[in-house]
């Protein structure tokens, strides 16, 4: 699925470039790649920094796991293929957006390194930042925010990520947010400071 099934098609250059959009804009686009375990604190971490950063006028996207499987990618299981191709149109949809010159924060567990280093691999160099949601297997399991590890563990899950799927922690990223340790607040803050000291 991931190679470029047409032959002729033509790239058509735009005359307005991302200096002219970051111009008007008056802000870098940029995409804030979450990756942590079911539970780590994704989706609540990304909720909080867009309202953080609309408050603060600028333009800001969560591009949410869940969400996306809600329409985007409804067609997509948890296999690890499906789990690549997801990743893969969601880098693709990171990077058109961050191009308009969006601050993107996506949540998805993206288990594994090489379809993120893929969608970093996609981006100009500077403009993808990884973030570590780290919080230990325990402490997401405790959460069970969504009842999701006690269906696993009651096999009604299979391929769940930290139980019957691997997870791969990125081994160099920009950030990590120890969740087991940070309120949500600390985590915002942190990342946000990160944001501002990148321009
Ligand atoms: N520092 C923190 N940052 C984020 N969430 C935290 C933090 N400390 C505690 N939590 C709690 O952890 C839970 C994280 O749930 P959340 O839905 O954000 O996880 P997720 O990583 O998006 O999971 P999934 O991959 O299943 O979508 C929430 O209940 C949140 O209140
Ligand atoms: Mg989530």
């Amino acid at each position: 699925m991931t190679s470029t099934q047409s032959t002729n098609i033509t790239w058509h250059a735009g005359s307005i470039g991302r200096a002219d959009r970051e111009r008007l804009l008056g802000q870098k686009g940029v995409t804030v790649w979450l990756t942590g375990l079911s539970g780590s604190g994704k989706s609540t971490i990304a909720v909080a920094v867009e309202a953080a950063l609309i408050r603060r006028g600028r333009c800001a996207y969560v591009l949410d796991g869940d969400n996306i499987r809600h329409g985007l990618n409804q067609n997509l299981g948890f296999s690890p293929e499906d789990r690549t191709e997801n990743i893969r149109r969601i880098g693709e949809v990171a990077k058109l957006f961050t191009d308009a010159g969006m601050i993107v924060i996506t949540s998805f567990i993206s288990p594994y390194r090489a379809d993120r280093d893929a969608v970093r691999a996609l981006m100009d160099e500077g403009y993808f930042v990884e973030v570590l949601v780290d919080a230990s297997l325990e402490t997401c399991e405790s959460r069970d925010v969504k009842g999701l590890y006690q269906k696993a563990r009651a096999g009604e899950i299979p391929e769940f990520t930290g139980i019957s799927a691997p997870y791969e922690p990125p081994l160099d990223p920009e950030l990590v947010l120890d969740t087991n340790r940070e309120s949500i607040e600390e985590s915002t803050e942190k990342l946000l400071r990160l944001l501002d000291k990148r321009g």
